[in-house]
């Protein structure tokens, strides 16, 4: 699967080895930036950057760092057919995928190491979607919400 990743200077220093392990992981990375360290950069724009390689299907996943995960995630959730969250816990990095098609993954660097990050990715990496048919119906009542209001 192809996962894109993206980080402000508050996520950036998770990044670069959280790509490594996705690569170890079998997955392909699509790096949207920063490509380097800048501290006067914005998270919106990175949240912008993984919703559209989303939206334009040049990934089928996306992780976007920033300091807290906070901003990264509200900003990702304004964008059509993405579902992102911050999963600190491998139990909802895991489930968010299983039972709520989760597709974008938003970490804070400030508030996990890598230890941890790496864990909570692997975790989302490995889950898929349960098409259980209540899985289903409550992913198409989110989907009328976003397409309604
Ligand atoms: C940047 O300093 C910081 O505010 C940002 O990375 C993030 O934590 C916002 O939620």
């Amino acid at each position: 699967m192809k996962i894109a990743i993206a980080a402000d200077h508050g996520g950036f220093p998770l990044k670069d080895p959280l790509k490594e392990l996705i690569t170890a992981l079998g997955h392909e990375v699509l790096d949207l930036g920063a490509h380097r360290m800048e501290p006067t950069d914005d998270y919106p724009d990175y949240a912008r950057y993984i919703g559209q390689a989303i939206q334009h299907g040049q990934a089928q996943r996306g992780i976007v760092i920033c300091g807290s995960g906070v901003g990264a995630c509200v900003a990702a959730n304004k964008m059509k057919g993405v579902r992102a969250s911050i999963c600190h816990d491998t139990y909802s990095a895991a489930q968010g995928v299983q039972h709520d098609d989760l597709n974008v993954l938003c970490l804070g660097a400030r508030i996990v190491g890598i230890a941890l990050a790496s864990e909570l990715v692997t975790a989302f990496c490995n889950a898929t979607f349960d098409t259980d048919e209540r899985f289903v119906r409550r992913l198409e009542k989110v989907l009328a919400i976003e397409a309604h209001h």
